[in-house]
C-alpha cells in the first residue's frame, strides 16, 4: 500500500514536471481566432492579442523629414562622386542623406559611410553597399509592385535603426554524418530558428530564394521514375512553408485553401503576392547581394564565405504586411521612381 502510494506520488511529480517542460514552449490562452476562408475548410487564422499588440508597437515608423526644395542646381552639379542620385534637388539630396543615416546607422550617422575629410571619395566599403542598396530599393518600387504594390519598401524597412537587418541568412555549411556514413544532414535534426525551431533541413533558402528548385511536395507520376519530388525535397519544401508563415506571423491557411495544399483553386488572393514574393527574394539575393561579395569584409560573411542574403523576415518581421502596412514609399518618390529617379531608371 505505501509501496504503491509513494509510487504514485513520484509518478506525479514525474508528469506535473513533464506537463510544465511541455507547456513551457506554448503562448498563455485566451487565443483569438479569425475565419479566413471558406465554412468548413478549418481556414482560421489563431491570433494571440497580447503578442499582436507588442508587435504593433515594434512596427511602429519613425516619422519621415519634411520634403526637400525641389529648385536649385542638381546633384550631379554640385557634388563630384554621385552615380544613381544625380537628378535629384541639392534639397532633396540632404533629405536623403539625413534619412538614410536615421534608418541605418543613427549612432555614427554620416560617418558610417563617408570619410568627413573627403564625401565625395568612396573609401569606406559601407558607402560603396549604400550605392547598391539605392538602387535595389528603386528597383524593388518599380519593378516588384506585382509585390509590394504601392506600400513599397525604404531602406528603414529592412534595416530600421541597424546597418546589418535583424533577419539575414548565410548558406549552411555541409554537415557529413561523420566517417562511417554516406550523404549529408541537411541541417536536419538540428533544431533551428530559420524553420521555427523545427527538425526540418535548416537551410530551404539556398535551393528556394537563391536558385530555383522547384517548391513541390507531389510529384507529377505514381512511380519514382522521372519523378524528383522524393520525401526529402518534400521537407525542404516544409522548411520553406515554415519560415514564410513564422516570418510573415500567420498560419498556413493565410495563403493555401486547407482542401489541397497543392491547387490553386479557391485559395485566398495572398498565395498569388507569396509566389511572387519568392521570384522577388531569388531576384534580389541574385542580381544585387550576392554580387556584392566580394565588397564585404570577411567579419560580414558567413560560414562557407558568402555574402548574407534576404527572406521573407528581413522585410516582414513576423507582420504579415511589412511595418503592419505602412506606406514606406509614399514619402520618398526618390526611391519609388516616380519623382526624379525615374528618369535614371529610363536611362539604363
Ligand atoms: C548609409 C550610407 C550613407 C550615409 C549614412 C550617408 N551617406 Fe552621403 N552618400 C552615400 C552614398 C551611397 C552617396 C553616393 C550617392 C550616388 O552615387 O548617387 C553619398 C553621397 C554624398 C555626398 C556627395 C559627395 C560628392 O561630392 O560626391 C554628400 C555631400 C553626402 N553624401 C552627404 C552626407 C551627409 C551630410 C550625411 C549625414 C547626414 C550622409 N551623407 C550620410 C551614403 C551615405
Ligand atoms: C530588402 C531589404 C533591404 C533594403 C530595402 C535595404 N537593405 Fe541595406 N542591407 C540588406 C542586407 C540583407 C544587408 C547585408 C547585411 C550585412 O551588412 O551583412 C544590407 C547591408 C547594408 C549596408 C552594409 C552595412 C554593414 O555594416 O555591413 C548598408 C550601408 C546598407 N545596407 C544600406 C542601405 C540603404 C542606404 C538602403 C536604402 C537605400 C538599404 N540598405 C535598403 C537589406 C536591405
Ligand atoms: C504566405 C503564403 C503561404 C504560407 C503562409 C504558406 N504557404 Fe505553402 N505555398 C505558398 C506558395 C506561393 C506556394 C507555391 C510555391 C511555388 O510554386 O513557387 C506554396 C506551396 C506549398 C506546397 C507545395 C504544393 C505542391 O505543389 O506540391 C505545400 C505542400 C505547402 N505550400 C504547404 C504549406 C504549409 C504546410 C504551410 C504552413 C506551415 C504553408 N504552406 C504556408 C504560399 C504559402
Ligand atoms: C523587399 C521587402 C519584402 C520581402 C523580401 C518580402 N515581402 Fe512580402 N510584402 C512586402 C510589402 C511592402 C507588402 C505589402 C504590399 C501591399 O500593401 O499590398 C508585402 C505583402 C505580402 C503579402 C500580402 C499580405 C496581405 O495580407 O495582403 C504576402 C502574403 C507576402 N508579402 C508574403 C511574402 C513572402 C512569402 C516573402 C518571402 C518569400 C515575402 N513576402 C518577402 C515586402 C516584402
Amino acid at each position: 500500500m505505501t509501496h504503491s502510494l509513494k509510487a504514485c506520488r513520484l509518478w506525479l511529480t514525474w508528469a506535473s514536471l513533464g506537463l510544465l517542460t511541455l507547456l513551457a514552449g506554448c503562448e498563455r490562452p485566451p487565443m483569438e481566432s479569425v475565419q479566413h476562408g471558406y465554412r468548413g475548410t478549418g481556414m482560421v487564422q489563431v491570433y494571440n492579442p497580447r503578442a499582436l499588440e507588442a508587435s504593433v508597437e515594434a512596427n511602429e515608423v519613425p516619422p519621415a523629414i519634411p520634403a526637400g526644395d525641389t529648385s536649385g542646381p542638381k546633384a550631379s552639379q554640385i557634388y563630384k562622386n554621385v552615380k544613381v542620385l544625380g537628378d535629384l534637388s541639392a534639397g532633396q539630396f540632404n533629405r536623403l542623406m539625413a534619412s538614410m543615416s536615421i534608418w541605418i546607422a543613427p549612432q555614427e550617422g554620416c560617418l558610417y559611410c563617408h570619410n568627413p575629410a573627403n564625401f565625395a571619395e568612396d573609401s569606406k566599403y559601407t558607402k560603396v553597399v549604400a550605392r547598391r542598396m539605392l538602387q535595389m530599393t528603386q528597383h524593388i518600387n518599380t519593378e516588384w509592385k506585382s509585390h509590394v504594390a504601392d506600400t513599397g519598401v525604404t531602406c528603414y524597412t529592412c534595416h530600421r535603426g541597424n546597418p546589418v537587418p535583424s533577419a539575414i541568412w548565410f548558406k549552411s555549411n555541409p554537415q557529413p554524418y561523420g566517417a562511417n556514413f554516406m550523404g549529408d544532414k541537411a541541417g536536419q535534426n538540428h533544431p533551428a530558428t530559420s524553420v521555427a525551431l523545427a527538425s526540418l533541413p535548416n537551410d530551404p533558402f539556398t535551393p528556394f530564394l537563391l536558385e530555383q528548385k522547384d517548391i513541390r511536395v507531389n510529384g507529377p507520376t505514381p512511380l519514382p521514375s522521372g519523378n524528383r519530388h522524393s520525401i526529402k525535397q518534400a521537407e525542404w519544401t516544409y522548411g520553406l512553408m515554415t519560415h514564410m508563415s513564422s516570418a510573415l506571423g500567420v498560419n498556413c491557411t493565410y495563403c493555401h485553401n486547407s482542401r489541397s495544399f497543392q491547387s490553386w483553386e479557391g485559395n485566398p488572393p495572398q498565395r498569388r503576392t507569396a509566389w511572387f514574393g519568392i521570384r522577388m527574394a531569388r531576384d534580389l539575393n541574385k542580381d544585387y547581394m550576392e554580387p556584392l561579395t566580394s565588397t564585404f569584409p570577411d567579419h560580414r560573411k558567413g560560414e562557407t564565405g558568402d555574402v548574407a542574403k534576404l527572406n521573407c523576415a528581413t522585410c516582414h518581421q513576423g507582420a504579415y504586411k511589412p511595418l503592419n502596412g505602412a506606406p514606406m514609399a509614399r514619402d520618398f518618390p526618390e526611391l519609388t521612381g516616380s519623382g526624379v529617379g525615374q528618369a535614371k531608371l529610363a536611362q539604363k
